[in-house]
């Protein structure tokens, strides 16, 4: 049966929650542990349907995996297949890096088409033009992307046409495994790729420069196990922060790390909320009287605004005073949740990628469906923020990237519960 979030508008967030494990960063880390000669324990990983998927395709491929709460333990000693279904891959966008993944251990991999957000095109050309240029055969042929490297892969200078996140994770994969140096240009600089290289650094590889535009990778070291402990989540630290303001709250995000949060931080001060930085521990204060400005927003790869959050941004800015504009640079198809929005008594124009924002002085509950995941946190922003009761549906899109977010919500004085739909 299909769940509901039911939320009650109108309640101010206040207390301490605590920031998990960093969905994105998991999701590139668990692929990665197929590059150990020994098994690997993950901790801190978000308890949320991706890092559940990701586990699935590791035991279809042969891997011993344990997964107890937020820690994994990946034995890759038994891999031996290369081949992810489609009914596994299908499931969230990162089954694509299993390609950069088994291509390193077995120079060879056949990985059905990821799923993932409906918010563009999302091509993998990048992934391909690294993958060929480390000397690996690829093809993508009836939906499958089908690699070949019977001679093994070799390092190579790769420069992105734009900072790919995907094809940055993708290529450091391949090229940890491939004999000789492989010099990324024009890298992403986003923290979860700093958390892959971390990793990777842990198990014995020599990973440098992650974080900055140029990453170099020293291939071919023996790789052994690690434990590590992933990253907090930087979106769902940013999703909390949005939804203190949005709800004149008063919240103490612990765990969060502020510089990951700079780009949002900004923001919110701009239109009037208050944020402080942790004294000494990693986290963030959000209070806000709710009285806010308009602002502009432009999504960029990292340091800029994160795409990621725009979605729920444009949430809060719904009632904010005055018109905003949201420019999204990233992904062409990311405002579909405003129609949503617009039921709730919204007013807002789309036109591609830009969303123009004017304020009203407040939403109304409705029932409402999610497109995506962070569609769905926007929704769930939206119905904190609303006069009345708020249903969202496909609350499945939610609980891919956000763990037990209802509860963190709750036990900060929202009033919102999980009931199944009736029909
Ligand atoms: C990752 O997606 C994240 N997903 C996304 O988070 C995030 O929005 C995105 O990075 C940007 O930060 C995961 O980490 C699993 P990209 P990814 O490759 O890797 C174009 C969420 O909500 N492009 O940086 O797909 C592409 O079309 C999800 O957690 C090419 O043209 O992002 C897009 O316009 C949603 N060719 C832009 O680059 C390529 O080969 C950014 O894509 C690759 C990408």
């Amino acid at each position: 049966m299909a769940e509901i979030l039911r939320i009650y508008g109108g309640h101010r967030l206040e207390g301490t929650v605590v920031v998990n494990g960093g969905k994105n960063a998991a999701l590139a880390i668990i692929p990665a542990a197929l590059l150990s000669s020994e098994p690997c324990t993950i901790e801190n990983l978000p308890q949320v349907r991706d890092t559940e998927a990701l586990a699935d395709i590791l035991r279809e491929l042969g891997a011993k995996v344990s997964l107890k709460g937020s820690t994994m333990t990946i034995d890759p000693r038994g891999v031996n297949c290369s081949t992810v279904p489609e009914e596994l891959a299908c499931r969230l966008r990162a089954s694509y890096y299993f390609v950069g993944a088994l291509l390193a251990c077995f120079g060879r991999a056949d990985v059905s088409y990821p799923g993932g957000c409906a918010i563009g095109n999302r091509p993998i050309d990048q992934h391909i033009k690294g993958f060929e240029a480390l000397g690996a055969k690829v093809s993508t042929d009836r939906g499958v992307i089908s690699a070949r490297a019977e001679g093994g892969l070799s390092g190579a200078e790769i420069y992105l046409d734009m900072p790919s996140v995907g094809a940055t994770i993708n290529i450091m994969l391949a090229a940890t495994r491939a004999q000789g140096n492989t010099t990324i240009v024009n890298a992403g600089k986003e923290p979860h790729i700093v958390d892959l290289a971390n990793f990777i650094n842990a198990m014995g590889g020599q990973v440098k420069g992650a974080g900055t535009d140029t990453i170099r990778i020293r291939g071919g070291r023996p790789m052994h196990g690690c434990t590590y402990a992933v990253i907090p989540d930087q979106i769902e630290s940013g999703t909390l922060m949005i939804a203190a303001a949005a709800t004149h709250g008063d919240v103490l995000i612990r765990g969060a790390l502020p510089t990951h949060m700079e780009a949002l931080t900004a923001k919110l001060l701009e239109m009037g909320a208050r944020v402080d930085e942790g004294v000494g521990e990693d986290s963030i204060r959000v209070r806000s009287d709710g009285n806010h400005r308009h602002v502009n927003i432009k999504t960029l790869p990292y340091p800029g605004f994160p795409t990621d959050l725009q979605q729920p941004m444009s949430a809060l800015l719904s009632t904010a005073r005055g018109t905003s504009i949201i420019n999204e640079t990233i992904f062409e198809m990311r405002h579909k949740h405003l129609e949503e929005i617009r039921r709730m008594g919204g007013i807002s124009q789309v036109n591609e990628r830009i969303a123009i924002i004017e304020g009203v002085p407040k939403l109304t509950g409705c029932s409402v469906t999610a497109s995506d995941l962070r569609a769905g946190a926007a929704l769930v922003v939206a119905g904190l923020m609303a006069e009345g009761v708020t249903d969202i549906h496909n609350v499945q899109f939610i609980d891919r990237g956000y763990e037990h977010l209802e509860k963190k919500l709750r036990s900060l004085g929202a009033k919102i519960e999980r009931i199944t739909d009736e029909g």
